[in-house]
């Protein structure tokens, strides 16, 4: 199985920053990243034209970093799964913390997204994760089952289906979870899917992932990959990265 390596590029990168990324990338990824590797691109949503202009005729997937949970209407100012769709996206971040934190994304609205990209037929990564004070309290398990129960209540559980575990802690902090840590949740978090009845799916770490750290988090059982912040936004680092 391919591990993924996953940039979201949040609030960063203009369309012709985001070319030159994938210019200077695909440079480096002539030797072959590839064949082990999935590449993905989450750009900001006025830059996933040029993204998907970019990307074409190479093998690195992209999507964009939110969508809304209806495909077209009376909401300005949201963005449409099914238009994103129609510039090759084939992979949908829903849920970020950012998303719940700054954005008050609630659960019940999450799970409509999900539903609404399987309709889509395209992947959604769906993202979960404790703050800190939750993860003080002891309430990681419970928050990470909780955020798996409601967003993902009701979905189809054959279709290919991708969820990123990022501590709220270790997300731009340079606080990374330990091993240890790492091994628990996502141990617990694919027993919890499989007990769903999820038969298709991959879990990936995020949370100040870097090339230091990468190739030891990688060897975690059920780490099948990383979802990346800000040392994603360079194209020799996140290569570095997707090397490990
Ligand atoms: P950092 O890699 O900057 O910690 O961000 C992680 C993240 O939020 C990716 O979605």
């Amino acid at each position: 199985m391919k591990k993924i390596f996953a940039a979201n590029w949040k609030l960063n990168k203009s369309p012709l920053e985001a070319t030159k990324f994938i210019q200077d990338f695909m440079k480096l990824a002539a030797n072959g990243v590839f064949n082990q590797s999935d590449v993905l691109i989450f750009p900001s949503a006025f830059s996933m034209d040029a993204v998907s202009k970019a990307c074409a005729g190479t093998k690195i997937q992209f999507g964009p970093q939110n969508i809304f949970s209806e495909k077209s209407g009376a909401f300005t100012g949201e963005n449409s799964a099914e238009v994103a769709v129609q510039l090759g996206a084939q992979f949908f971040l829903v849920g970020h913390s950012e998303r719940r934190q700054l954005f008050s994304e609630v659960d019940a609205l999450l799970n409509q997204k999900v539903k609404l990209l399987q309709s889509l037929k395209v992947i959604p990564v769906f993202c979960i994760g404790e703050t800190l004070d939750q993860r003080d309290a002891e309430l990681t398990e419970t928050v990470c089952f909780s955020q798996i129960e409601k967003g993902l209540a009701g979905i189809d559980t054959t279709q290919r289906l991708i969820v990123a575990y990022e501590p709220v802690w270790a997300i731009g902090t340079g606080k990374v979870a330990t091993r240890d840590q790492v091994a628990e949740i996502h141990q617990k978090i694919f027993d919890k899917l499989t007990s769903m009845g999820f038969q298709n799916f991959q879990l990936l770490y995020g949370g100040s992932v870097k090339p230091e750290n990468a190739k030891e988090l990688l060897q975690v059982p059920h780490v099948h990959g990383f979802l990346i912040g800000g040392a994603s936004l360079d194209p020799n680092t996140f290569y570095k990265i997707c090397q490990s």
